[in-house]
């Protein structure tokens, strides 16, 4: 069932049933105010009745008694007749002015009547015979009275309901236009349309949702453009490692054995200095040993799975120092690194060997401080990286992909990760990851 039916069927209930329990209360209220001014008229006219016999006792061979009990007549809800000694009614004392209009139906009627006053009073003749006063209750024009207090009551009472009902249902109705637009705006999120923004809306807390989905369909747009050009970047990487390699076996290896091979050939005559030939082979292959090991840590730092993290990052941070005399790298490093997973170990690796590549390209500092720790705390183990130096400074937006790829790489493992920079002040860059220890077969592996 839709909110909207939903919605309407509850208000059609509720309606129903104010108006019922109205209904009743409103006949209920009737039956006590007919029942009250028909006791209070009856003993009224039976008080009068009284004194009117009792001082006409003296005097009954007149008529005055009976012309001052017909002048009761004028007096509302009560009937009052004359019976004769046979038990017939010899004169209805009342007025009836009742509005054909106004009567009530009977279902009104018989709802609030109840068992109604009636009362005789005897009266001696002067000829000896006896008659009697008959008092009776007559409802029938309170009845009508309270008929129209009740339809007033009713109708007011189904004005009032159909307002509200109006009210609550063109509430429902903007709610539900708002739902929709909302949910449009979802679709479009969902089948990948970023571009599109929901209006603003009426209601404060739909238009708080509808920001929430246009900062929602903004944040994945820009998340879709970072990795598109993360994608790019992998590749041109990937293209211009080849190229290196490429060159780098061209260059340094093709010569390096086309070089040997000309010494072994010239070791081979019969004059051929072989002492300092194979000093020649000995150098070229030291060379040679260099150019590969350099390779290879560019590739991949093997050493990390033969001597741990601490070791690999001593390595990396010689390198440094000794292609770059001028620069005092410093670092600090806890040796409960060793535990780290190595998923998490390559990932603090590349971390600070993109910092250094950094300091190295953009920060002209003299001095660079690297921290590598492990933070305890009762329900959460991290690993914290802070590379601080003292160049430049300068700001991460830019062309460049290594920030965010560092980025990415803390994120994508749950963590922190802040590039904090002041003019002349150097770049601070802190990134904070969970400590993924090694598991069992890892350490074998390993
Ligand atoms: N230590 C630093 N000192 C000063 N500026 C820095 C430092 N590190 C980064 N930056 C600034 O941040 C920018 C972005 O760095 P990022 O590493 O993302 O790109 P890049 O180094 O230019 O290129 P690459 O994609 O090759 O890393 C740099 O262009 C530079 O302006
Ligand atoms: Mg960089």
């Amino acid at each position: 069932m839709s909110l909207r039916s939903l919605i309407n069927l509850r208000i059609l209930l509720s309606v129903l049933l104010i108006l019922i329990l109205g209904g009743a209360i409103a006949i209920w209220q009737a039956r006590q105010s007919v029942e009250r001014e028909l006791r209070s008229s009856f003993h009224l006219v039976m008080q009068m009745v009284k004194s009117e016999v009792n001082q006409a006792d003296m005097i009954r061979d007149n008529d005055d008694w009976l012309q001052s009990i017909k002048a009761l007549r004028h007096l509302r809800h009560v009937q009052i007749a004359l019976i004769d000694e046979r038990d017939t009614v010899t004169e209805i004392l009342t007025v009836s002015e009742r509005e054909a209009s106004r009567k009530p139906p009977a279902w009104f009627v018989a709802a609030v009547t109840t068992d109604y006053l009636a009362a005789e009073y005897p009266l001696k003749m002067p000829d000896g015979s006896v008659r009697r006063i008959q008092i009776s209750a007559d409802p029938m024009d309170e009845i009508s009275e309270a008929w129209g207090e009740s339809q007033a009551y009713f109708w007011s009472l189904v004005l009032m309901v159909g307002v509200i009902f109006l009210a609550i249902n063109m509430v429902f109705h903007s709610m539900l236009r708002a739902v929709g637009t909302i949910l449009s705006g979802l679709r479009q999120v969902e089948s990948g349309e970023y571009d599109g923004k929901l209006p603003s809306i009426k209601i404060s807390e739909f238009d708080a949702i509808a920001s929430e989905v246009n900062n929602l369909s903004e944040a994945l747009h820009y998340a879709r453009q970072n990795n598109q050009s993360l994608a790019r970047h992998t590749l041109h990487i990937q293209e211009n490692e080849r190229r290196h390699l490429s060159r780098e076996l061209h260059d340094e290896m093709g010569q390096s054995l086309t070089a040997v091979k000309a010494m072994a050939v010239a070791s081979k005559q019969a004059d051929a200095d072989v002492g300092a030939i194979a000093d020649s082979i000995i150098g070229i292959c030291n060379h040679l040993s260099g150019v590969v090991r350099s390779m290879m840590r560019t590739l991949h730092p093997l050493s990390l799975a033969d001597l741990g993290l601490g070791a690999t990052l001593v390595d990396l941070v010689s390198e440094y120092r000794r292609r770059h005399s001028d620069l005092l790298v410093t670092l600090d490093y806890d040796d409960s690194l060793e535990l780290l997973s190595h998923e998490v170990a390559i990932h603090v690796y590349r971390i600070v060997q993109e910092c250094l590549t950094n300091v190295i390209r953009h920060a002209r500092a003299d001095s660079v401080k690297v921290t590598v720790t492990h933070s305890h705390s009762d329900d959460d183990d991290q690993v914290v990286i802070n590379v601080e130096d003292n160049g430049i400074g300068g700001q991460a937006e830019g062309e460049g992909f290594g920030v965010r790829a560092m980025r990415e790489r803390v994120e994508n493992l749950g963590g922190r990760f802040s590039f904090e920079s002041e003019p002349e002040q150097g770049v601070s860059v802190k990134a904070s990851m969970p400590f993924i220890e090694k598991q069992q077969d890892e350490s074998k592996q390993d």
